[in-house]
């Protein structure tokens, strides 16, 4: 039996129009599974799921707002109506953007809560019973180091982000802890530095700041791309049959120094 042959699982991927989710969406596909991409920008999702379409595998592209509830049950639905079933829900969406609590504003706070933990919430409830009726399910949701580790730089800092993140960490705890006995396993990961867009335009045009990044993490650079997707197979496989309630970082060793 190959653990990590996902021939006939459906996958749903939040957050799957760029960067990370959308790596995470090809990587799913190319180990077998058919996969339905959701978020809000409906052509990027169309052309990546007609990308991996093109290398024979199913993949649907669902809009849908994850800070929305109506359009979280829809798509839900959609995806239901589509592959008639649900075995793993990686919940990757998410948004960040500097800010002390001096600074910020009620309504970005609200953001950064609405997208990165009610969108998770949200997605849990409406996927959860169907996985629980089946008694089977792998959830993985995506954090960040800036869990655990924050930064101290006026100009980086992001207090609803490293709130909102630690709040992912705590659902999964919760989650698994409950799920645990109608087969379900509740993972996050928490990766450190990836050029992705929400990078992009802000850590990676700060030489100085990548100069203090590769100096101080263990590995000596960001993570490149595709190095996030081996820990989300693993957490959404087979293998993980016994491993729940994890949070395990893909940061390069950042948070050990
Ligand atoms: N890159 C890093 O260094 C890094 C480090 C640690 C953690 N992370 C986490 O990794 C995840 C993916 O981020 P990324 O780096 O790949 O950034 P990204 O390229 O900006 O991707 C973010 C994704 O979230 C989606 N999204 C944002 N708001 C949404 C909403 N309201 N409804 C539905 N989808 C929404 C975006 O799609 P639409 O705009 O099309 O809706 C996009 O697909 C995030 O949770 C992020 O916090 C990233």
């Amino acid at each position: 039996m190959n653990l990590f042959d996902f021939t006939g699982k459906v996958v749903v991927v939040t957050g799957a129009s760029s960067g990370l989710g959308a790596d995470a969406a090809r990587a799913y596909a190319a180990y077998g599974a058919d996969v339905a991409l959701l978020a809000r920008r409906k052509e990027r999702l169309e052309t990546i799921a007609d990308e991996i379409e093109g290398t024979g595998k199913n993949a649907i592209a669902v809009q849908c707002d994850i800070s929305k509830e109506e359009s979280i049950k829809s798509a839900v639905e959609a995806v239901l109506a589509c592959y008639g079933k649900i075995d793993i829900l990686l919940n990757n969406a998410g948004i960040a953007f500097a800010g002390s609590v001096e600074d910020m504003t009620t309504r970005q706070w609200d953001m950064a809560m609405d997208v990165n933990v009610k969108g998770i919430f949200l997605m849990c409830k409406y996927v959860v019973p169907h996985m629980k009726t089946r008694k089977y399910g792998r959830i993985v949701n995506i954090a960040s180091v800036n869990a655990v580790i924050a930064d101290k730089d006026e100009a980086l800092v992001r207090h609803a982000y490293n709130a909102s993140k630690n709040a992912v960490v705590g659902l999964t705890t919760g989650m698994a802890a409950s799920l645990a006995k109608h087969g379900i396993t509740v993972n996050a990961l928490g990766p450190g530095l990836f050029e992705t867009e929400m990078t992009a335009d802000t850590l990676f045009k700060t030489e100085s700041f990548l100069q203090m990044y590769n100096s101080l993490c263990p590995t000596s650079r960001p993570g490149r791309q595709g190095e996030l997707n081996g820990p989300i197979l693993f957490l959404s496989s087979d293998a993980v049959t016994y491993t729940t309630g994890q949070f395990i970082l893909v940061d390069g060793g950042m948070a050990l120094v």
